[in-house]
């Protein structure tokens, strides 16, 4: 064998993510997980007896079709329309993706050269960062500060040079649960107008706000046809393992991505699209329920964290609380959390992780609350019990 890594250099520095390092340290401490979010409940019967029918009936066993079922893309354009009176067409804008992040990978495959900049938020969702490497562009990043996380939008300004081609956003916002506002969002299309940027926006948390509302960037003046709109059935309906997301955008921008996304895994979960096409036509009740409920845990968690100590950042959307440690005694997240199974049993992930300028997030530690109750109550009073 040569001395050549085996491992393409645009991937390296990239290892195993930090949610499969911390899931397999609670798997193997017996610890509480708050580190990765996914629910410990699963979502609604009705939509799970949906898949199932599928796979009896025969609907989605065998390859459906490259864009995804037409039920599904045209549960996604009632979807869009319902809740944001925004119109798409079925045949044309709507792409069914396996998740949010293959819908983000081939975004950035299909839409950057080498060479091209993207501006994102960081900290910033784990995948962005590979899926840009992937497509051999660079990334610019934007820091959000505690204690808001509001964006600086002199300084996106600032970092935009004749090489930016797109704009990342995330909102509301893993891990920091900032949600972007009418003004900010406002800000933010102006400013890819009057430079002819695209955006890309990552909206799987559109049904988990609890302070403001989740706008669509796609639905503001200017921007129907610059933004890739995404999102995804896993946080909505508590179906993660599912892998069901949707791209919703212009004509000419879903042929592109398309293109990338036939390549990657031309299909996915046959049964499960039509399960979640069920899902998306659930009614407004659901939505309303799933959001109260997710509100009441934010706040247990919130208050047993600030009990326990920690400095809490209350998230205004998302299923994430970022806290910091430095009250505690603590400055680095990082020992910080991998100490923390043994100490307290429970796990989470020190955000650092998510920026490429880490002192930024250095003390900061965010915690899941997509959990039943009494695990969340169970979590606070091992944190409130000294150990650390
Ligand atoms: C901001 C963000 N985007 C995308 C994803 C992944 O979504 P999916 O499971 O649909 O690929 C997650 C999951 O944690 C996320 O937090």
């Amino acid at each position: 064998m040569s001395d050549r890594p085996l491992l393409n250099r645009r991937l390296e520095g990239f290892g195993s993510t930090i949610f499969a390092e911390m899931s397999a340290l609670a798997v193997k401490t017996g610890a509480i997980n708050l580190g990765q979010g996914f629910p410990d409940t699963d979502g609604p019967e009705s939509v799970r007896e949906a898949a199932v029918k599928a796979l009896r009936d025969g609907r989605g066993n065998q390859y459906p079709p490259g864009p995804g079922i037409p039920e599904l893309r045209t549960a996604v354009t009632e979807h869009q329309q319902r809740f944001y009176g925004l119109t798409f067409d079925p045949d044309t804008e709507v792409l069914v993706t396996a998740g949010a992040t293959e819908a983000i990978a081939a975004s950035m495959l299909a839409l950057l050269e080498p060479g091209d900049e993207v501006i994102a938020f960081e900290p910033f969702y784990d995948s962005y960062a590979a899926s840009i490497a992937m497509a051999g562009a660079t990334r610019v990043p934007l820091t959000l500060r505690a204690p808001d996380f509001r964006p600086d939008l002199e300084a996106l300004r600032e970092a935009i040079t004749p090489r930016t081609r797109l704009l990342l956003l995330n909102s509301p916002h893993n891990p920091t649960g900032m949600v972007l506002t009418r003004e900010e969002l406002t800000a933010v299309a102006a400013l890819a107008v009057e430079h002819d940027l695209l955006v890309v926006t990552d909206e799987v948390y559109e049904h988990v706000v609890f302070e403001g509302e989740h706008i669509p960037l796609i639905s503001l003046p200017g921007m129907r046809d610059r933004t890739v709109s995404i999102s995804s059935s896993g946080k909505t309906f508590s179906f993660t393992g599912w892998k069901v997301g949707w791209v919703t955008a212009s004509a000419p921008l879903v042929a592109a991505v398309r293109t990338a996304k036939q390549y990657l895994t031309y299909v996915s979960a046959g049964p499960f699209q039509y399960a979640v096409a069920e899902a998306l036509r659930l009614p407004d009740a659901y939505f309303t329920g799933f959001r109260e409920d997710l509100h009441t845990k934010r706040d247990l968690l919130a208050d047993g964290l600030a009990e326990a100590g920690f400095d809490v950042f209350r998230p205004q959307g998302t299923y994430f609380i970022t806290t910091d440690i430095t009250a505690l005694g603590e400055k680095d997240g990082v020992p910080f959390c991998l100490g923390l199974p043994e100490r307290c049993g429970v796990v989470a992930v020190p955000t650092a992780v998510f920026y490429d300028h880490p002192d930024a997030g250095r003390s900061h530690v965010r915690f899941a609350f997509c959990k039943r109750e009494d695990v969340l109550r169970e979590a606070a009073s091992r944190l409130r019990r000294p150990g650390y």
